[in-house]
Formats: structure tokens, C-alpha cells, sequence
């Protein structure tokens, strides 16, 4: 067998396109563009890629977006004061702190700092339990790409067995949280877990991200699984993988994601959904359909 590939980009465009027409909408309606910024601490040069992919597409899809990028020996109370200065600022409809951040600033304070309905990230206790909860809020941002992914994949959850390898704040369990709530039969595996290639083998639908490079071989993968590659790492010879072997697995899986250019285009094309979803709900209008 070999598996249908999951394209990443093309579905990321897609999101954008509807993104795009919400914040259209939007405009007409309340005379200015959704509003974005985004916080970076230090120079780290992944998250100065990031940042600056973020504000182009953010600003492609005609949303007002800003990059503050402030010293490496900023102190958590500078960044404190920052973030409240943005949750009171009425053009300011999302935010957030590129990770990592520098030694002497706490994530979890950051998390819950910014207000929950600007948390565009989701990062946000109060987001977290929301989530857990099943009631609305801002889910972060790769899992919800995820889930589009299987959507158009045309995978039924309901009832189906899915396996999340990976327990992160970011990617793992909130992943989890989304499948159970489509009433997916969930198990969250991790590097603990024993015998973990026969708790994969389980999975109608494996979503993994752990930051390994091609762990999960072919055998690892039910004939026909769904099977969604969260990682991005460069192998010994310089290119880049995921933490799936690809190869092998689409000789076995029914639908596969590919590295690059499956899940990583839609982590910044929901972060353009959340903060179009945030700016809408701040406003009181109804959400534009479709997306999240
Ligand atoms: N660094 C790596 N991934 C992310 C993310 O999703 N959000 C933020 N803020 N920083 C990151």
C-alpha cells in the first residue's frame, strides 16, 4: 500500500483564504484589522524566523501585526509590565511570547499573564481548563492545524482509536484533548511507555511529536492508520525529518503527513484563525465559519 500525502501547505492556504475573508468581514464591520503582536526576548534566530513569518502572513491576510523584540537581559517585570500595557490596549486583539525565552523569564508567569482572550497561543491556565473542560476558548495553535488535517483527510475519530505520542503543553496534550472531544478512544504515549511500538501499532490515528528523529518506523504503523508527524529535525546528513520514518511508513499507513510541509504551515496559519477568532469575539460578532 502506499498512503495518500497530507499536504500541508496547500490545506495551510486554504485556512489563510477563509482567515482572509473573516478579517475582510471584520474591517467592513468595525473600521479596523484584527491585531496581532508578537513578543520576542533575545535574538535566538529560529524564533527571529519565526517572528517574522508570523507578522508577513499575519499582515498578508490584512491583519495589523507588530513585532516588539526587546533585549535578552530583559527583566520578567519589564515583560510583565509590556504584556499589560498590550491586554489594555483596545487595537491589540492577540499576543504572544515567542518560546524560548531567556533564563531569567518564567514561562508559567508569561502563560498567565496575558489575558485569556487575547491568548492567541492558548498557552493560558485559564485556555488549558477551558480546553479540559470542553468550553470555548483559544486552543494552541499545532493541534488545531492537526485537526483540520485529519478532517480533510476524511478520517472518522468517532470511536476510533488514536495514539498521541508526545505529552508537551504545546502539542501533546492539548492534541490529546481535541481527538477526546471527537470522541476518539485516546491513549497519550511518551517515552516511559513500555513497549511503545505495540501501543502505536493500536492507533487508527498516530499523532506524533516527540522531537526524535525517524522513531516511529514502518512497523510501528496499522495498515491504513492516519498518521501525523508533529516533528522538525535535521538528521546527520543535513535534512530535515520528522519524527516519523517516512519512507516506511507510507508503505503502511492509509494517509501520511509528510517533512517538511505537512502539520508545520499550519501552526501559523491557526494562529491567524485565533486572532481572528479573538478580535471577533472581543467585538461580540459571530465567528467566521469553518475554520476552528
Ligand atoms: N516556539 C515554538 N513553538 C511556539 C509556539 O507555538 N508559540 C510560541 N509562542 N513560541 C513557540
Amino acid at each position: 500500500m502506499s498512503a495518500t500525502v497530507i499536504d500541508g501547505k496547500a490545506a495551510a492556504a486554504r485556512v489563510r483564504e477563509r482567515v482572509a475573508g473573516g478579517v475582510a468581514a471584520f474591517r467592513a464591520r468595525h473600521g479596523r484589522p484584527p491585531g496581532l503582536v508578537g513578543i520576542q526576548v533575545g535574538d535566538d534566530p529560529a524564533s527571529e524566523i519565526y517572528q517574522r513569518n508570523k507578522q508577513k502572513q499575519a499582515e498578508d491576510v490584512g491583519m495589523a501585526a507588530r513585532r516588539l523584540k526587546l533585549p535578552g537581559e530583559t527583566t520578567q517585570g519589564e515583560l510583565d509590565a509590556l504584556i499589560d500595557e498590550l491586554n489594555a490596549d483596545p487595537a491589540v486583539d492577540g499576543m504572544l511570547v515567542q518560546l524560548p525565552v531567556p533564563g531569567q523569564i518564567a514561562e508559567p508567569l508569561i502563560a498567565a499573564r496575558i489575558h485569556p482572550d487575547k491568548d492567541v497561543d492558548g498557552f493560558s491556565p485559564v485556555n488549558v481548563g477551558r480546553l479540559v473542560r470542553g468550553e470555548p476558548g483559544l486552543v494552541p495553535c499545532t493541534p488545531s492545524g492537526v485537526m483540520w488535517l485529519i478532517r480533510e483527510a476524511g478520517v472518522a475519530l468517532e470511536g476510533a482509536r488514536a495514539v498521541v505520542v508526545g505529552r508537551s503543553l504545546i502539542v501533546g496534550k492539548p492534541m490529546a484533548l481535541l481527538l477526546l472531544a471527537e470522541n476518539a478512544t485516546v491513549t497519550v504515549a511518551h517515552s516511559r511507555t513500555r513497549d511503545l511500538a505495540a501501543v502505536c501499532r493500536e492507533a487508527d490515528v498516530l499523532v506524533v511529536a516527540v522531537g526524535r528523529a525517524e522513531m516511529v518506523r514502518g512497523d510501528w504503523v496499522k495498515p491504513g492508520a492516519c498518521v501525523i508527524d508533529v516533528g522538525m529535525n535535521r538528521r546527520d546528513d543535513g535534512r530535515l525529518c520528522g519524527d516519523v520514518h517516512y519512507a516506511e511508513a507510507a508503505e503502511v499507513a492509509g494517509s501520511i503527513t509528510p517533512v517538511p510541509g505537512g502539520v508545520g504551515p499550519m501552526t501559523i496559519a491557526y494562529l491567524l484563525a485565533n486572532t481572528l477568532l479573538a478580535a471577533e469575539r472581543r467585538e461580540g460578532d459571530e465567528p467566521t465559519g469553518g475554520i476552528v
